[in-house]
């Protein structure tokens, strides 16, 4: 598929999740580049009036910086701890809704608005669908720095190839937390709770980037048209 393609349908996935803000809604604002698109449907909603009074909580520095160049107005969760309604993107979704998120390395923030929201909309073209998570992505993990060597082995033994995640000048990436990001290749799951689980035992593990049983919308764009899923 061309990229203007797939940006077509990040477009057409973005617009019809943002068709289900109301005025006056407290609205979570995903990361990535599907969520930006649903981002700048927002900002044209609220310029011409079709939206009004919305307040949005960013899940990344980087959203806030989006959010407040296209002039969204923003709250945090301290002020508003409960959200109506939270449009993100991610990068791998099996068929009962669970999805692998991180790939822009804001899973912690992400699934703290996840958690504190009503409903959490995701939003894909189809090329994200799996049959099982993990067939196409590697699961990011985020860690502490310190005793980064035990993370690694710690996760290699539950069966992942692992790699630190680096940035163009080689570098270690580093989330908003301060924290590294692990990209953890375990190849299709067939227990992605099994795997949940022993990451949420390990002390230096902060958040990983499998969300189980958050979605409750998922909205698929391809070209023969948009499907709504609930759970
Ligand atoms: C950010 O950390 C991620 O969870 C993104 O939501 C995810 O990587 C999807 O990004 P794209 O919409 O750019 O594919």
């Amino acid at each position: 598929m061309q990229i203007q393609e797939v940006d077509a349908l990040k477009r057409q996935a973005a617009e019809a999740a943002v068709a289900h803000i109301e005025s006056g809604m407290v609205v979570g604002l995903g990361a990535g580049s599907t969520a930006l698109k649903a981002l700048e449907c927002i900002a044209e909603r609220l310029a011409v009036g079709r939206l009004t009074e919305i307040l949005g909580v960013p899940s990344s520095e980087q959203v806030a910086e989006d959010a407040r160049r296209l002039a969204i107005p923003l709250t945090t969760l301290d002020c508003h701890p409960r959200i109506d309604l939270t449009i993100d993107g991610a990068d791998e979704v099996d068929p009962q809704l669970r999805v692998i998120k991180g790939g822009g390395g804001a899973l912690l923030r992400e699934k703290i608005v996840a958690q504190a929201s009503e409903r959490e909309m995701i939003i894909v073209d189809e090329r994200k669908l799996s049959a099982r998570l993990g067939e196409k992505w590697a699961l990011p993990v985020e860690v502490l720095a310190f005793g980064l060597r035990a993370h690694v082995e710690y996760i290699e033994r539950l069966g992942a190839a692992v790699q630190v995640r680096t940035v163009p000048d080689g570098s270690q990436f580093r989330t908003d937390s301060g924290n590294l990001i692990l990209d953890c290749q375990f190849g299709p799951m067939e227990d992605p709770e099994c795997i949940a689980g022993a990451l949420e035992r390990r002390a230096g593990i902060v958040e990983h980037g499998l969300f189980l049983d958050l979605v409750t919308d998922l909205v698929v764009a391809s070209p023969a048209g948009t499907q709504h899923l609930t759970r």
